[in-house]
């Protein structure tokens, strides 16, 4: 391969916690092929956008940033790959509508990149316009052998397991990042104890189905119990898991393992059965609020989030009536709502129509964000009063005169620094004095 100069590359992400993971591994694919990675922009020979598809306004946000790099790109040679979900799921439309961009690679590709963008830039400095793209899904690549390039701080993402075999019927992954492949377990745990030498404190595993994950007897409660066992690992993390497969063991694995946080985010999606039926989620309400039941039987203090869609095909006023009861009688910790979106090829494009007006869908949102939002205020007035622990990861947003951290349970907790501060990645005790939806207050 011909890398003349040194290239310098700039990576922005877009999307989930497994696309920052991915991030971190086309990082280190490169570096080891001489690329040279810079946080300026303005600098960069080579721009790679990173993208995710789960929803329309997904798209939207990152065809604005190529627009935005079309202007960058008339006033200067620039090489522009796309990567990731999106990259996948719209292949033709944006390899062949687009000028501004010169290499695509989905989420199975990224070991081509190093050579697609070589000659991507050997054919720039020719003055050729050539584009390079490696869309093919794999049923077995886990990038195994790369040691990710991580980003400093406090917390480290090991990817466990890739794809996903779930195909709920509105959810695109399944055709963006291919079918579900879990990593070997010796490889994770040589890459949680080099994460741990490098003073990570956290490590969260990731998998679009992280709780499906298999190698040979080993099954993810036998996983994250091993990686808690590292040592130098203050906090293990996880997500997210899909409720149709929650053993006890791993229920146990949560309850008894100091250092596994006592957080679990656990996807509910719709509260009517039929919708749920429709989604293809293979639940019950009834058998969601049964788990949620088993689990704070095991693990009272454990906190627990979740997703919901509002406005799925043929979604009536009485389907969101039974989500609203639904999260009223689970009084879960906290909710990310979204509206329906339809993507291109699901299940639900091809069988279902969507046909729940856009206003409506935004009606229910706004609706459901507010009962959960007192839901969730209530819920964390209960700690007012009580010592937590939290890991620092910094100033807080709004002044660096304040502190900020997580509990267990992923709370965020402020506080004024005067009252006592450290590190980040330093497990410290708080008072919570004061709470609202979003923080506790303490000191
Ligand atoms: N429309 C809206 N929300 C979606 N999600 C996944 N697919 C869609 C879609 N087509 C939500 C689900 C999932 C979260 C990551 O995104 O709630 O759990
Ligand atoms: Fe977006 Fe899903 Fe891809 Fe993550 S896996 S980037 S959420 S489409």
């Amino acid at each position: 391969m011909s890398v003349k100069t040194l290239p310098l590359v700039h990576i922005e992400t877009f999307g989930c916690q497994m696309n920052e993971s991915d991030s971190e591994l086309v990082r280190a694919m490169l570096k080891q092929e001489g690329f040279v990675f810079t946080d300026d922009r303005e600098r960069a020979d080579v721009v790679l956008v990173n993208t995710c598809a789960i929803r329309e306004n997904a798209h939207k946000k990152i065809y604005l940033h190529l627009s935005e790099l079309k202007t960058v790109k008339k006033q200067r040679p620039l090489v522009v790959g796309v990567l990731g979900c999106m990259a996948q799921n719209l292949k033709s439309e944006l390899a062949h509508k687009e000028p501004l961009i010169d290499v695509l690679a989905g989420p199975d590709s990224y070991r081509q990149l190093p050579s697609l963008l070589t000659t991507a830039l050997d054919a720039q400095e020719q003055g050729l316009a050539r584009k390079g793209f490696a869309l093919d899904l794999s049923e077995y690549e886990t990038y195994e052998g790369i040691l990710p390039d991580r980003n400093d701080g406090v917390n480290a993402w090991i990817t466990v397991m890739r794809g996903c075999d779930n195909f709920c019927s509105f959810c695109v992954v399944p055709y963006t990042r291919g079918r579900e492949r879990s990593r070997d377990p010796e490889s994770i745990l040589l890459e949680a104890r080099d994460a741990a030498t490098r003073g990570f404190k956290q490590i969260t595993l990731l998998g679009q189905n992280v709780n499906s994950y298999r190698h040979e007897e080993w099954d993810f409660a036998k996983l994250i119990s091993a990686v808690a066992d590292q040592p130098g690992i203050e906090r293990v993390r996880f997500t997210s898991p899909h409720p149709k497969d929650f053993p006890p063991a791993l229920i146990e694995a949560i309850a008894t393992h100091p250092r596994i946080c006592k957080h679990i985010h656990l996807p509910l999606q719709a509260g009517s059965d039929r919708i749920l039926e429709l989604m293809g989620r293979t639940y019950t309400g009834a058998e969601y609020l049964a788990l949620v039941e088993r689990i704070r039987m095991t693990i009272p203090c454990i906190v627990l989030t979740t997703d919901i869609i509002c406005g799925f095909c043929s979604e009536s006023d009485e389907d969101f009536q039974a989500t609203v009861h639904l999260v009223e009688q689970a009084q879960l910790d906290s909710a990310y709502i979204f509206k329906y979106s339809e993507r291109k090829n699901t299940i639900a494009a091809r069988k279902y129509a969507d046909d729940v007006p856009d206003q409506l869908k935004g009606q229910r949102v706004a609706k459901l964000v507010e009962i959960q939002r007192a839901i969730t205020a209530e819920r964390n007035r209960r700690y007012i009063g009580k010592t937590v622990e939290v890991l620092v990861e910094g100033d807080a947003t709004r002044s660096s005169t304040q502190g900020m951290g997580k509990t267990d349970g992923n709370i965020t907790v402020v506080w004024d620094k005067h009252t006592g501060h450290s590190e980040p990645g330093t497990l410290m005790t708080k008072h919570i004095f004061d709470a609202s939806a979003a923080t506790l207050y303490g000191a």
